[in-house]
C-alpha cells in the first residue's frame, strides 16, 4: 500500500529561533497506526498542528492524502479527524449533540449523520451516556467522546495527540482497545503522538522517537528492541556447573557469570534460542532452580537513543509554560 502523508524536510521554527521540528522526514503508510514518542517538548504537537495545517511550517513540505499541506489545506482538512492534546466537547451538551454539531459543521447529510454516530457511539461503548451531559461524563467516557468527535465526518486519517494523557492505567488501556478497534473496523489510518512507552508499544505498527525535534529512530516497536540485540536467560543451577559450553548454543551471544551458580546468557532473540537452552540443560542432565527471560523494553530503546530516561521527564504544565516562557525571553 502507498503511502499516505510524506513529510520532506518539514520544519518548525517559532519566533525565529526556537526550531520546534528539524527536517522531519517521515512515510505513514495508509492503514498504519504509527506512532510519534518523544519527551516534553520534542516537538509531537508541532508536528501534528503543521499536518493538520493548523499551523504553518518555516521550511520543507508534506503531503497528506496526496495534498499539499501549505497549497491546499482545506482539501488536508476534509480528509482528516483530529483529536487534539487538550479537550474539546462541549460540557453543557450531551455526547450526542456534540456529535451532531460536528456532523453539521462538516456537512455531513442528516441521515448519513445519525447513523454513523449511532455506529461510533457503539464502538466506544458510548450509546448508554450518549444522551446526557458530558460534564457528568468520567475522563475516559469524555476521551472516547473525543475519540469519535474525529470521526463523524468518515476522515481517512486520524490524528490522537496524547489520547490517553492524565487517564488511570486501567482505563488507558481500555482506551487503546477502542483505537485498535476504531482502525480494524473502519479502515482509518491512525498518527498518534504519547510519551506513554506501553502506548506506543500496544498500538504501534510502527515508530519514530523524536527529540528535539528530529527522528533519532523508526521501526517497529518490535524491531527497534531487537536493534538492542539481546534479550537475557538467566539461569540458576542447584550445584556449580560449566556453563560455558552454552555459547555454542545457535544464537547465543554470550555467557557471563551472575552471582552464585548463576549465569547470564545473552541471545538474539529468546523465542528460537530458548528450546535450544532447555535442550542443553537436559541433555546434560544439569539441575536448575530458576530460569527468567528478560526481553527489552522499548524504555531501554528510548533510553539508547535518547540519552535519557522518558519517566523523569514529566514537569507539569506549569512549569512547561515558565520553561517556555523563559526560552522566549532569551
Ligand atoms: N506557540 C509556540 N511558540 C513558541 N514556542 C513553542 C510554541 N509551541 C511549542 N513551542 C516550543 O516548541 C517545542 C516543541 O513543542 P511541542 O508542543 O511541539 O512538543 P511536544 O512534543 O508536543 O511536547 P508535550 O509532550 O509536552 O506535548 C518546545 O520547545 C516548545 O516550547
Ligand atoms: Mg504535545
Amino acid at each position: 500500500m502507498g503511502d499516505i502523508i510524506i513529510t520532506r524536510d518539514l520544519t518548525k521554527v517559532y519566533h525565529g529561533h526556537i526550531k520546534a521540528v528539524d527536517n522531519l522526514n517521515i512515510n505513514i503508510g495508509e492503514g498504519e497506526i504509527y506512532g510519534l514518542l518523544g519527551p516534553n517538548g520534542a516537538g509531537k504537537t508541532t508536528t501534528i498542528n503543521m499536518l493538520t495545517t493548523r499551523i504553518a511550517s518555516s521550511s520543507g513540505t508534506a503531503t497528506v492524502n496526496g495534498y499539499d499541506i501549505n497549497k491546499e489545506s482545506l482539501k488536508v482538512r476534509k480528509t482528516i479527524g483530529v483529536v487534539p492534546q487538550d479537550l474539546t466537547a462541549d460540557e453543557d451538551l450531551t455526547g450526542r449533540e456534540n456529535l451532531t454539531m460536528v456532523s453539521q459543521f462538516y456537512d455531513v447529510p442528516k441521515q448519513e449523520a445519525r447513523e454513523r454516530i449511532e455506529n461510533l457511539l457503539k464502538l466506544v461503548d458510548m450509546t448508554e451516556p450518549a444522551d446526557r451531559y458530558v460534564k457528568t461524563y468520567s475522563g475516559g467516557m469524555r476521551k472516547r467522546l473525543e475519540l469519535i468527535v474525529g470521526l463523524v465526518h468518515n476522515p481517512k486519517i486520524l490524528f490522537l495527540d496524547e489520547p490517553t494523557l492524565g487517564l488511570d492505567i486501567q482505563t488507558r488501556s481500555q482506551m487503546w482497545e477502542y483505537v485498535r478497534q476504531i482502525q480494524k473496523e473502519l479502515d482509518v489510518t491512525i498518527i498518534l503522538t504519547s510519551h506513554y512507552l506501553e502506548e506506543i508499544d500496544a498500538l504501534a505498527d510502527r515508530v519514530s522517537i523524536i527529540d528535539h525535534g528530529k527522528v533519532l529512530v523508526t521501526g517497529s516497536p518490535q524491531e527497534l528492541k531487537s536493534s538492542l540485540n539481546g534479550d537475557i536467560i538467566t539461569i540458576t543451577f542447584r550445584e556449580q556447573n560449566e556453563a560455558d559450553a552454552m555459547k555454542n548454543i545457535p544464537g547465543v551471544l554470550e555467557v557471563t557469570d551472575s552471582g552464585p551458580n548463576t549465569v547470564r546468557v545473552k541471545v538474539s532473540n529468546a523465542d528460537e534460542s530458548l528450546p535450544d537452552v532447555i535442550n542443553f540443560i537436559s541433555t546434560n542432565k544439569l539441575s536448575t532452580m530458576k530460569l527468567t527471560v528478560q526481553k527489552p523494553s522499548l524504555d531501554e530503546v528510548f533510553l539508547e537513543y535518547t540519552g535519557k530516561d522518558i519517566r523523569v521527564e514529566d514537569p507539569g504544565d506549569a512549569r512547561k509554560m515558565m520553561m517556555n516562557m523563559r526560552r522566549l525571553r532569551q
